[in-house]
């Protein structure tokens, strides 16, 4: 079998397309990208600044990457999207589905849902997801293959209502949920020319305490409750996407792979 192994530059001349990376997790995946040697088209909706900065360290370290705007849930911004990155590289090689949404909104008990705020929370990780996809798959048909990984989530432990970490709110989870479904039947529909696989992160180092106001006895609880007695790094996700990405995860598809540290990993 023909592919590039593990030379530290698994994806020169290829295409990887990075939604949300203007963010913690799609940024990591970006510079990962970036720094193997892909063309990187990075994503971002409103964090531009953010996403200029992921692009010039991957300038800066002799790579190539450009931003672009990009409203998963608007049908023409993803049209846009997609024919800016055929026009400016000709192909499409790996799309990274990492946008999502977490608003306040999205993390309360079941019991305070609001109908509007999950029907957000659906069109942006779901339909995005599957817009995204249905968008780029005839770019990556074009070279005959083609990786999609997209962002699921664990569930949390579910051992404390109060701690929105250990116990992830229902609509998230239904949304995740979601994710899987879509990630292993389109994986059915796509092979064998392209796989599709998604991640299921835990709880990853970002600004859990300043952006959520999560309490800092909720985040010690989360960290003691993991075998590994910490949060995941972003480079860890990194490390992962580009593994299912490359040429070595040829016969994974279908696959949500949980990068958690064991702490919710049934056995
Ligand atoms: N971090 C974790 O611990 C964790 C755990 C499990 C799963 N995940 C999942 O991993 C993915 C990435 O999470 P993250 O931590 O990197 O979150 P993040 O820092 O909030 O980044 C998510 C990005 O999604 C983008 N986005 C939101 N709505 C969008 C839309 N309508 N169109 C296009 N982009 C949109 C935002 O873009 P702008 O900022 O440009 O507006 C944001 O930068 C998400 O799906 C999340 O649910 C994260």
């Amino acid at each position: 079998m023909d592919g590039t192994w593990n030379d530290g530059h698994r994806f020169s001349g290829r295409v990887a397309m990075v939604t949300g990376a203007g963010g913690t997790l799609g940024g990591a995946v970006a510079l990962g990208f970036g720094r193997e040697g892909a063309s990187v088209v990075v994503g971002y909706r409103s964090s531009r600044g953010e996403a200029e900065s992921v692009v010039a360290a991957i300038v800066d370290a002799g790579g190539t990457a450009s931003a672009h705007q990009l409203d998963v849930t608007d049908q023409a911004s993803v049209v846009r999207f997609i024919d800016e990155a055929d026009a400016t590289y000709g192909r499409i090689d790996v799309l990274v589905n990492a946008a999502g949404r977490l608003d306040e909104a999205d993390t309360v008990r079941f019991e305070h849902m609001s109908a509007d705020a999950a029907t957000v929370l659906l069109t942006v990780d779901v339909v995005g997801a599957m817009r995204m996809c249905h968008a780029a798959i005839p770019i990556m048909r074009r070279h005959g293959r083609g990786a999609i990984i997209n962002f699921s989530s664990t569930y949390g432990n579910g051992v404390n209502p109060d701690n929105p970490i250990n116990w992830v709110p229902v609509t998230y989870c239904a949304a995740k949920g979601a994710i899987r479904g879509l990630t292993t039947s389109l994986a059915r529909d796509l092979a064998p020319e392209i796989r599709v696989n998604a991640l299921a992160p835990g709880p990853i180092s970002g600004n859990w305490e300043q952006e959520w106001g999560i309490a800092p006895e909720h985040i010690a609880e989360a960290k003691g409750m993991n075998p590994m007695k910490r949060f995941g790094d972003p480079r860890e996700i990194a490390e992962t996407v580009l593994f299912l990405a490359s040429d070595g995860a040829g016969y994974i598809n279908g696959q949500v792979i949980h990068v958690e540290g064991g702490w919710v990993t049934a056995g």
